[in-house]
């Protein structure tokens, strides 16, 4: 699998680094990462199966199935917010923005046709529904797992989008970008598109839109953007939006609120008992 420049989370912040995981956490995190490598592993050889040559079709499969963490995700976090377990503004904000980029990528596959068949239809949401509950359980029980996982497809993702710009490089070239990546990747309002690169500082990364390679180049940027922020997810409390990073933002006297935060549902009820 190809890699790229990611952003190391494990040399992120000073808090990060007090915390030296003990044996036991050391254990925990190797059985997550092999648990979540063998189910990516699986899902790829799923899709290696039905769609050896059918790109598009094949792309919009992974893009249906790409929003969902971030739902999940959002899910769960919004329920902690209503027992009062948890508020941090910005998780919410950066997976919605996530969420947002990756409807554009599903929203160009369906321009190009990658959904015309009921059967790759039926099958992307039916792996949509699942993918849902089990991301939800798993980000309840253990957000660092659930964000390793999430990781694991986006690497995916930017890996196989890597490969199709490079073998159809010159073809792609020659072909029209569909109008909603021209509308997505250069319109007026780019809030959300910085929002989800939590890597870079906003205004830093603006495409410029000429054919159908310099969208699936940009789609595959995207691709290493969210697992940047996935990487970064697992050190937790390391997320902060690009809009409130005290290195990148001007006056942030606006938008500060307390904060409470909670690891997974074990810690929720824990902190919700110690704290009365
Ligand atoms: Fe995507
Ligand atoms: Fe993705």
């Amino acid at each position: 699998m190809k890699s790229f420049p990611v952003h190391d989370a494990s040399q992120g912040t000073a808090d990060s680094l007090s915390d030296t995981p003990g044996v036991f956490e050391t254990w925990a995190i190797k059985s997550e990462q092999l648990v979540n490598v063998a189910l990516t592993d699986s899902v790829i050889k799923i899709l290696d199966a039905f769609y050896h040559d059918r790109h598009y079709a094949r792309f919009y499969v992974l893009e249906t199935i790409a929003r969902v963490p971030y739902f999940a995700f959002i899910s769960v976090l919004h329920l902690y917010e209503s027992f009062g377990w948890w508020r941090r503004a910005d998780y919410l904000k950066v997976h919605f923005a996530e969420s947002w980029n990756e409807l554009h990528h599903l929203l160009i596959m369906e321009e190009l046709g990658g959904n015309a068949l009921w059967f790759d239809r039926l099958l992307a949401q039916h792996i949509a529904i699942f993918y849902y509950f089990m991301t939800v359980f798993m980000y309840a029980l253990s957000p660092r797992m659930a964000y390793h996982f999430s990781e694991c497809v986006e690497k995916h993702a930017y890996s196989t989008y890597d490969k199709f710009v490079k073998l159809h490089g010159d073809e792609l070239k020659n072909l029209p970008a569909p109008e909603v990546a021209i509308k997505y990747y250069m319109g007026e309002d780019m809030y959300l598109f910085d929002e989800f690169q939590t890597a870079r500082a906003p205004n830093t990364r603006r495409p410029q839109i000429e054919n159908l390679y310099d969208v699936f180049l940009n789609i595959r940027d995207d691709e290493a953007e969210h697992c940047k922020t996935m990487k970064a997810c697992q050190s937790h409390g390391n997320l902060q939006s690009p809009h409130s990073n005290p290195d990148y933002r001007e006056d942030d006297s606006c938008t500060a609120l307390p904060q409470t935060d909670c690891e997974g549902i074990v810690d929720c009820l824990k902190k919700s008992v110690t704290s009365q």
